[in-house]
């Protein structure tokens, strides 16, 4: 892992404009590969996956042999840290996870005091991945951002609106200030861990910053994020870190001036010329193809993908997908985007 190979990936979180975007995909390890499949079928189970280093090294490396993506991103999940703090969290066969919701009053059983050594073995797969990884390629960590992941933890499940999460803050926002602070310690705790086991550049994911109105958008996601960035840097000097706060819409200014996040993912409903607007010039963005559009394929995709790049064209761009890739994905479509980021004609 010398520090003079050029990562492309990388050097455009720094602020380095490539000649032609870098490219990974949020979600990139996972079930729309046969290959992820069969090992998936061969674990205990989502959450053991996650914890056997063996296996999670396999999976993150899976997509990297099909595509020539710039990144590995560590295979885990955002629900490792809830799970880490002891509260149950089960990942149920076509429901998606769930977990015994916490209330103001059972917020005490939660033990920040184990998170790290819980999350060992992920922290042993970065440090495999590194190893294994071509040098030219980056290496992402990640996270859970508090207020999404608070979401899992007080409403027991995903959903559409949040609301039980957005009510619980109103309701009881001593209980949720406390809940909020014991994510944020444990993320910094584990994102710094993070970038010591090799990580080159982590991402917050915020999957669920929509559905809230300005004053919760600041209290909920920006505060928090930027209670991050600032904790990680304060033992990770200048440590680079993308955000994605998904559904921020016409707070992604504030967002991105606030936390001082290297990079901002858009999420694919941002218009790219209200984007080029309202992110501060020079800044990197990262997206933010449709999924459905990698699904469908064919001659949509690719004049929405040169859209994509031709409104950023004037600053550092990686190009990704505006959410995760979702399971239906046809492999070869995923095969022709990257070829055509990469500027090889079929
Ligand atoms: O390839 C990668 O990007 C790395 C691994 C990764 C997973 N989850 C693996 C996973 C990452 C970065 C995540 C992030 C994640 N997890 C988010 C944020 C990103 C987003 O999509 O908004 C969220 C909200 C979660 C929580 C989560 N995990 C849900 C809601 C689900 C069920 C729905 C689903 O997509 O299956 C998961 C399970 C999960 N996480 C799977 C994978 C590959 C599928 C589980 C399986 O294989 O059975």
């Amino acid at each position: 892992m010398s520090a003079s190979v050029h990562k492309p990936l990388l050097a455009t979180v720094l602020g380095n404009r490539q000649e032609r975007p870098p490219i990974w995909i949020m979600r990139q390890a996972g079930r729309y590969l046969p290959e992820y499949r069969e090992v998936r079928a061969r674990s205990k189970g989502f959450l053991d996956l996650c914890y056997t280093p063996d296996l999670a090294v396999e999976v993150s490396l899976q997509p990297l042999r099909r595509f020539d993506l710039d990144a590995a991103i560590l295979f885990s999940d955002i629900l490792v840290i809830p799970d880490a703090l002891g509260q149950s969290v089960r990942f149920e066969v076509g429901e998606g996870p769930v977990l015994d919701a916490v209330t103001a009053e059972t917020l005490g059983i939660l033990r920040p005091e184990r998170v790290l050594e819980h999350l060992a073995p992920v922290l042993e797969t970065l440090r495999r991945l590194r190893a294994a990884l071509e040098p030219q390629k980056t290496l992402i960590g990640f996270c859970g951002s508090p207020w999404t992941v608070a979401t899992y933890m007080i409403g027991g499940k995903g959903s559409p609106d949040q609301a039980a999460a957005r009510l619980f803050a109103l309701r009881h926002p001593e209980a949720f200030a406390t809940l909020i602070d014991i994510l944020v310690a444990a993320s910094i705790d584990y994102l710094a861990a993070q970038f010591e086991a090799g990580a080159d550049v982590v991402q917050l994911f915020e999957s669920w910053a929509l559905n809230l109105d300005e004053v919760a958008f600041a209290s909920h996601v920006i505060g928090p994020n930027r209670r991050i960035v600032e904790g990680v840097r304060a033992r990770v000097p200048n440590a680079p870190i993308i955000g994605f706060p998904r559904g921020a819409a016409g707070n992604i200014a504030a967002y991105v001036k606030a936390t001082g996040v290297n990079a901002v993912g858009l999420d694919y409903a941002t218009p790219l010329k209200f984007a080029s607007e309202h992110v501060p010039a020079g800044l990197t963005v990262q997206g933010n193809l449709d999924p459905l559009r990698l699904v469908a394929g064919g001659a949509q995709m690719e004049s929405r993908a040169r859209e994509i790049i031709a409104a950023f064209a004037d600053r550092p761009h990686i190009f990704n997908l505006g959410h995760g890739i979702v399971p239906e994905t046809p492999i070869e479509h995923v095969a022709r985007l990257v070829d055509l980021v990469k500027g090889k004609s079929s």
